[in-house]
């Protein structure tokens, strides 16, 4: 973890928030190349959820939330942890998150405490027009079930797909960006007609292993872990979570869970008319009833299985499996960071071999200026005249192609491209640049 978190500070992936004060525990920024990697793992998500399936709409809601949502879904009154104070060191901890140098005569009793942030809504600060930054991004997409089944022709089994982020005021933030009090989630709820959906369940597991596989994390280095009954969230009636060997151990990377009619059955008025098989609290403030037609033309409240995945996690785990040091010839050694070329941050690097020969760095800007039009991602010049340092910054931020601009390629119009994991370097016309770079790159 050590290497991978110095890594990502001395490149620019990832940053401790206002670093210059002495930070914000639990909160990180992204830097040039975090934001690729992330936008890049985000946009796999989403084509392979939005684009990729004819029944799954995308949704882009609020992050304040009306705090009616989270009474009703029940995060008012459900969502906190256990916490313990230790009389010796000062400090507070989550109860299952106490160090071992706290003795445990000296931690008072475990209180309940919420995880949401409140914030004030308006200019008025009295108390009552408070709202909350959303704990998952879920909630809104149940509260637009009615906007978004009326605005498209959605039938059952559907989806609504978010990506965003989410808040939670965790107690003890650790692990560099695994646990954080500001993150973004990628979550599905995709409604079934009930008794649908415990194969729907079952479906959802194996489709969400196969996309991490092909963002290189392999389905061997996930474990499936059925969360026991007693430690279900109110809504579930039964979640697997995907846990993966993050550097610090096996935790969870996504849970899907099957969140039965709970959260709709919650959310929607004259509730005794529907046949909700979720226990529900009786909902007096919403304007809306929750359902949707089924095949037989009767109105039902779907139930609905959720793949959750965090972002930050994602990338931890992806940076992770992507992280290696290599024995060279000589004794020596090389970093390199093997991503899916979809998800590397920079698609390709241009590099005259010389810094101030225009011919060069004019023809290398060509190059680069026609790679990037093609739309794949980000692609760089890299003008420091120093090939060697090039080529092992490169390998460290994981750039799939390095393409050399020399003074052979002023005379035949050839250039050198290297490969990121082999290490081979190939001279080719540069009018074949583009069909290699795309075959790489896809
Ligand atoms: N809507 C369901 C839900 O939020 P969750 O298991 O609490 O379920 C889903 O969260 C995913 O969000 C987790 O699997 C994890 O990847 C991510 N996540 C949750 N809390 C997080 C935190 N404090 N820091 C980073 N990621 C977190």
């Amino acid at each position: 973890m050590d290497e991978l978190v110095a890594l990502c500070k001395r490149r620019g992936f990832i940053f401790q928030s206002a670093e210059i004060y002495g930070g914000l525990q639990g909160i990180y920024d992204y830097g040039p190349l975090g934001v690729e990697l992330k936008n890049n793992l985000k946009n796999a998500w989403w084509k392979s959820m939005v684009y990729e399936n004819d029944n799954i709409e995308g949704l882009d809601a609020s992050i304040l939330t009306n705090s009616m949502v989270l009474d009703y879904s029940g995060h008012t009154e459900t969502f906190s942890d256990p916490m313990v104070d230790c009389k010796s060191c000062g400090l507070r901890f989550r109860e299952d998150q106490v160090p071992k140098s706290c003795k445990k005569e000296d931690l008072t009793e475990p209180r309940q405490f919420n995880l949401m942030f409140k914030t004030n809504v308006g200019p008025i600060d009295d108390g009552s027009s408070y709202a909350y930054l959303r704990p998952e991004t879920a909630q809104q997409i149940f509260t637009n079930f009615k906007n978004i089944v009326d605005s498209t022709s959605c039938s059952l089994p559907f989806g609504i797909a978010q990506i965003g982020k989410a808040f939670r005021n965790e107690i003890t933030p650790r692990n560099f960006i695994f646990r954080v009090r500001e993150f973004e989630q990628m979550e599905l709820e995709y409604f079934v007609a009930p008794g649908e959906d415990e194969d729907a369940h079952h479906i959802w597991v194996q489709k969400r292993l196969n996309w991490w596989e092909k963002q290189g994390v392999p389905i061997e280095t996930i474990v499936l872990h059925e969360v026991p009954i007693e430690e279900l969230a109110h809504y579930s009636k039964k979640t697997v979570d995907l846990m993966y060997k993050f550097p610090h151990g096996l935790e969870e990377l996504e849970g899907i869970a099957n969140r039965t009619d709970f959260d709709l059955g919650s959310h929607s008025k004259n509730q005794n008319e529907l046949n909700i098989h979720a226990k529900v609290k009786l909902n007096k403030d919403s304007n809306s009833k929750l359902s949707i037609k089924n095949r037989e033309g009767g109105m039902v409240v779907p139930f609905v299985i959720e793949p959750s995945a965090g972002v930050e996690r994602g990338m931890l785990a992806v940076l992770n499996e992507a992280f290696t040091i290599e024995s060279l010839a000589e004794n020596k050694t090389r970093v390199v960071l093997k991503l899916k070329p979809h998800l590397a941050p920079i698609k390709a690097a241009i590099i005259p071999l010389k810094k101030n020969d225009e011919n060069l760095v004019n023809l290398a800007k060509k190059i680069k200026s026609k790679l990037q039009q093609l739309g794949f991602g980000r692609i760089i010049l890299e003008n420091t005249g120093n090939i060697g340092k090039s080529y092992r910054k490169q390998d460290e931020i994981g750039t799939p192609l390095c393409i050399t601009v020399d003074f052979k390629t002023l005379e035949n119009n050839s250039v050198t491209v290297r490969d990121r994991d082999s290490m081979q370097q190939e001279r080719i016309n540069i009018k074949d640049i583009e069909s290699l770079f795309m075959e790489k790159i896809k």
